[in-house]
């Protein structure tokens, strides 16, 4: 049986969490999906407690038994410099090789999408962010602190390998997928060095995809192309930074942060445990209210039996979530009335129904 890791995490995490875990019990009950759940006590409040971020012990037995992580969100006003978020999340994303962080933007229903005259139709494309390095890679410093004469550096970091493997990762997956385009994104007329390296790589790998159409847009091009016509896209690739930031432009396109998801993997070995997470994070100002949108959880889970090998479990799942949106039986960030529990609720009943048409 795969053994799943849970870790709830902050703010909304245990809330959203919690509504994940009653649609994997649906899919137990109903369709023998079987996961060995591993609760894990990590986050703010741990590390509060007693100072616990991310230890060895569990690391390890995550990467030697366990098929898959499903993180709620970490973050807490309590712990200022992110200690805790930051070795968790980076433990596992540097510490497993996790180097492909893969969003789907894909609008479910045409009301979702903000832009005018618009449809579902025209945003369906996936992202590729480099998940390893770049400028989060933590490399730098600070010199003369809180002095008028301070400096504060970040480097950022992009290897050869690094680089070749999200590009490569990128077009396996077009092809994997019947997606005919892949661009690139980066910097390089700004950033000379470092990005001039994914534009040589890019050029370089592209031949062994002949296939496929490759473009390149520097990064701020890629936006204002993103909202003038969505509907060019299929997979996009770029580092860390970029990534961030283009994917909640992604997340608004569909219908907000309160329906990206998103998995973590090393491409190069499948069977290696896999992270998935909603993209959205604790956000502290829902908590406890019963508001917050489990949907962006829900659409991991699709990702999760996706990558675990129950592809028809995925499809069935966000058909159900794809009704749920269409009879606006959704939470006030998306304009409906319904509980973070009420929504679930829903997707369940169409679960049901669906099996027994
Ligand atoms: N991967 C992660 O765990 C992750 C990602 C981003 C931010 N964070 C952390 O989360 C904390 C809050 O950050 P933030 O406010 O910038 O980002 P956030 O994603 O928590 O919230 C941003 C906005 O989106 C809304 N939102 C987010 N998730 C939603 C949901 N499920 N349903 C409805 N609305 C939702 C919030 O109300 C807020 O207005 C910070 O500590 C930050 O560092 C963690």
């Amino acid at each position: 049986m795969k053994k799943l890791a849970i870790i709830p995490g902050d703010g909304i995490g245990p809330e959203v969490i919690a509504e994940g875990l009653r649609v994997l019990d649906w899919f137990r009950q109903r369709r023998g999906i079987e996961f060995e759940l591993w609760q894990l006590d990590l986050g703010a409040e741990r590390y509060l407690r007693d100072g616990t971020t991310f230890p060895d012990e569990v690391r390890d037995e995550i990467w030697s038994s366990c098929a898959g992580v499903l993180l709620g969100a970490l973050g807490d006003a309590r712990v200022p410099d992110f200690e805790h978020a930051r070795q968790i999340l980076f433990g596992m994303r540097m510490g497993f090789d996790l180097y492909a962080n893969v969003r789907p933007i894909r609008a479910l229903t045409d009301a979702l999408v903000p832009l005018r005259g618009r449809s579902a139709r025209d945003v369906d494309f996936v992202v590729f962010r480099e998940n390893t390095e770049g400028i989060y890679a933590g490399v730098g410093g600070q010199l003369r602190r809180g002095s008028p004469d301070e400096i504060a550096i970040n480097e950022d970091i992009n290897t050869r390998k690094g680089v070749e493997r999200i590009i490569r990762a990128a077009f396996a997956y077009a092809r994997r997928h019947g997606r005919t385009r892949v661009l690139m994104s980066d910097k390089s007329n700004a950033m000379r060095h470092a990005h001039e390296l994914w534009q040589r790589v890019f050029a370089l790998v592209r031949l062994d995809y002949p296939e496929i159409e490759a473009s390149h847009l520097y990064i701020d091009a890629l936006c204002l192309e993103l909202v003038r016509d969505p509907s060019q896209f299929q997979v996009i690739v770029t580092n860390n930074l970029f990534g961030d930031i283009v994917t909640d432009l992604g997340a608004a396109l569909s219908g907000g942060l309160g329906l990206a998801a998103s998995v973590s993997s090393n491409p190069d070995y499948p069977q290696r445990v896999k992270l998935f997470e909603p993209v959205h994070g604790s956000a502290p100002k829902l908590v406890g209210l019963a508001t917050a949108n489990p949907l962006a959880t829900l659409l991991s889970v699709c990702l999760l039996f996706e990558e675990l090998g129950f592809a028809s479990a995925a499809l069935e799942l966000e058909t159900a979530i794809k009704g749920t949106l269409e009879a606006h039986e959704t939470t006030p960030d998306l304009g409906g009335t319904s509980s973070t529990s009420q929504v679930t609720d829903a997707v369940l009943a169409r679960l049901r129904q669906g099996s027994s048409a």
